[in-house]
């Protein structure tokens, strides 16, 4: 379950007449999603699909070390950010699951390559174009890790998860008969959660009929997720151009990693959007807290918090927990007077049907706010310039 306040931090900064123009806006937005044809992920996904991901799952799992994900942008942020937010800090017991593909940084590369070394490794590789440079190169070194390891028999060891049609890695599972699982046209990477892309690394730790089901039941907030839209918007007019997410629990970065390209993507285009940042707290009241309490009045910010938690620390007395609440609450008052508005975002407790909600949630904000800033959500044209750059030098 999630709980909203767009009210209480904000209300300095909300008129209540743009309030009104804005909310005339809604069915609108409501229609050009309806008739946008990359709408996919807010129709049920295959129940027949899931079943298989999650039989694959169990083979790799019982066979198999670890798996290496190879992925970039919305082809591996989904799964990477829920993978850590349940992970345990220290003394993890869950199937390894280890991404490349992001970066071509040769000391991570290398360091990747020694540590799988002496495993018994299982590759995935996601890429929805089955194109993107970043991803070729990365397979290309895997795979020839896995000829080294298991000759001839390779292919068994390399699940390709891509479009059904076209693409270099479309080529390479006809050639070397791997196994693949499909990625819908109608889906666009950073709205991919709901496909194999996220559902099937998932599934080596997670029953992912849980996570389905919790994304879906995020439909139930369609109204709250056009407030979202249209506060953010409204923040934004009168000069609130960042929106600066705002965690409590160190394990949420990659999450805010997450929401940072959801929304860059979506709104950032024909110079218009809301930039998106993020911190943890209270690590960074310690560092830009200075500037969100007292710099330049660019930002507003969007807390995620978490209602129940399940750890008991005491101290004084009392669990913890309690001085994190005093904390927040502290947070807020002192942001708000300082000229900074406030959302909250509250999970009542930290489990795989309300991460998954919280997903479906951002999902359908990033495309009504993509709408009411006038820009297209889907497409990222942006993200070709250096593409194309760069296929120049190699005559691509
Ligand atoms: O949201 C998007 O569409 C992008 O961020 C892509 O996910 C990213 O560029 C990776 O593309 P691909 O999956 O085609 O390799």
């Amino acid at each position: 379950m999630l709980r909203f306040d767009f009210k209480t931090y904000t209300k300095d900064f909300l008129k209540e007449e743009s309030y009104q123009e804005l909310l005339k806006k809604k069915a609108k937005c409501i229609e050009q999603l309806r008739q946008s044809t990359m709408a996919g992920w807010t129709e049920e996904i295959n129940s027949e699909l899931v079943e298989q991901i999650q039989a694959k799952a169990e083979e790799i799992k019982s066979k198999y070390d670890c798996m290496v994900v190879i992925g970039i942008g919305g082809s591996y942020l989904g799964s990477y950010a829920f993978h850590e937010l349940f992970k345990k800090y220290y003394q993890d017991s869950s199937f390894e699951v280890l991404y490349a593909g992001y970066t071509l940084s040769t000391k991570y590369i290398s360091d990747l390559l020694e540590y799988v070394q002496e495993k018994n490794v299982f590759v995935n590789v996601i890429s929805k174009s089955g194109n993107t440079k970043e991803i070729m190169i990365t397979y290309e070194i895997f795979k020839n890790l896995l000829k080294r390891k298991y000759g001839e028999q390779f292919n068994q060891h390399i699940l390709i998860t891509t479009n059904e049609k076209e693409g270099y890695l479309r080529k390479e599972v006809e050639e070397n008969h791997y196994d693949s699982l499909p990625l819908p046209d109608h889906i666009g990477g950073r709205y991919s959660f709901i496909t194999a892309a996220h559902l099937f690394p998932l599934a080596l730790n997670y029953d992912i009929h849980i996570i389905v089901d919790g994304y879906y039941d995020g439909k139930r907030y369609i109204d709250e997720a056009f407030q979202y839209a249209f506060t953010r918007k409204m923040l934004f007019d009168q000069g609130k151009v960042v929106e600066n997410f705002c965690v409590w629990e160190q394990n949420m970065t990659p999450f805010c990693e997450w929401l940072k390209q959801l929304f860059g993507e979506t709104e950032g285009k024909e110079s218009k959007g809301i930039l998106p940042t993020s911190v943890v707290y209270s690590r960074d009241l310690h560092s830009l807290g200075q500037f969100i309490q007292e710099g330049n009045k660019i930002l507003f910010e969007t807390f995620i918090t978490v209602n129940k938690d399940s750890h008991y620390i005491d101290y004084e007395k009392e669990n913890l927990q309690k001085f994190t609440n005093l904390m927040i609450t502290s947070v807020e008052k002192a942001h708000f007077q300082g000229k900074t508005p406030i959302i909250e975002i509250e999970l009542s407790e930290l489990s795989l049907e309300n991460v998954a909600e919280m997903i479906y949630f951002f999902q359908l904000s990033a495309a009504f706010s993509a709408f009411l800033m006038g820009v297209e959500p889907f497409n990222q044209p942006g993200v070709e310039v250096y593409k194309q750059e760069m296929s120049k030098e190699l005559n691509d």
